[in-house]
């Protein structure tokens, strides 16, 4: 007997997952992850290697070009997972607005871009799954960082107002924002900062790249992922509690 409700569309493996800054760091732990669950995955990113389709986020064309080539890698995108970012450091009243523009272009509106990218096919398939990394940064702020919490806040802004969109075709966009994670990001801080941080976090410690990839996986994964719709996921050492 047919209800009329047409059957929800699954994808749980063999998917073409996209990361963006999946040259180093946490995007490279996520698409290695991925990987290894039997995901095919293509990485885009500024820094030229081996496989990896060479892409600047925040240059729009450059963005057109980076998801055509890998659409004929993979076919049409079944998950994006928004990871390229850079981070900078001044006080806000010694910023120039040059910093302040390439924070916002490449974290925020690199973003905007390669979801714009991607959201047509999953609508097409009836599945789709956007991560995008954000920070707790984004949620609390920091001394140094106002375009860079600017930018992080506003992905989280971004995700929720697309998870709005998309959620009827069963496109699901979430964040992750986590804590202090040893990454070349973060290589260039002095580690008396880090120390003093360290001491703030109720863990005690940074956390590592494959601490933050499972939380893509599980937002990536049907059915366990299936109920998050513009969430913000935390694994930051408990450093925020939101
Ligand atoms: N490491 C942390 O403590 C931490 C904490 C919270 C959030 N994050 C976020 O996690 C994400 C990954 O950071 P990470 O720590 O792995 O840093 P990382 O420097 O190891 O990796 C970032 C990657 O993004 C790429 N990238 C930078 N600008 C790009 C551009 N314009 N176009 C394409 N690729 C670009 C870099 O080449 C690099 O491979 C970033 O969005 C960062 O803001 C990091």
């Amino acid at each position: 007997m047919t209800t009329g409700t047409p059957e929800r569309v699954t994808k749980t493996v063999g998917r073409a997952v996209v990361v963006t800054g999946g040259g180093s760091g946490i995007g490279a732990a996520i698409a290695a992850s991925f990987t290894a669950h039997g995901d095919r995955v293509a990485v885009l990113d500024r820094t030229a290697a081996a496989g990896i389709i060479v892409v600047d986020v925040g240059d729009e064309s450059s963005v057109r070009a980076g998801f055509a080539a890998a659409r004929e890698q993979l076919g049409p995108i079944d998950v994006l997972v928004n990871s390229a970012g850079l981070l900078t450091e001044s006080d806000l009243a010694d910023m120039s607005l040059a910093m302040w523009n390439e924070t916002l272009t490449v974290d925020l509106t690199g973003i905007f871009l390669c979801c714009r990218e991607v959201v047509p096919d999953m609508r097409r398939a009836g599945w789709g799954r956007i991560i995008n990394i954000s920070s707790q940064l984004g949620i609390k702020g920091g001394r140094g960082l106002s375009h860079y919490s600017a930018a992080k806040a506003g992905v989280i802004g971004l995700t929720k107002s697309l998870a709005l969109e998309v959620a009827p075709d069963n496109v699901l966009v979430n964040c992750i924002a986590p804590g202090p994670i040893e990454t070349p990001l973060v290589a260039g801080i002095s580690q008396q900062w880090k120390a003093a941080k360290m001491l703030e976090l109720p863990l005690g410690r940074f956390g590592r790249p494959e601490e933050v990839a499972p939380t893509a996986l599980l937002l990536a994964s049907d059915p366990g992922g299936n109920l998050f719709v513009g969430q913000t996921l935390g694994p930051n050492s408990g450093d925020v509690m939101p």
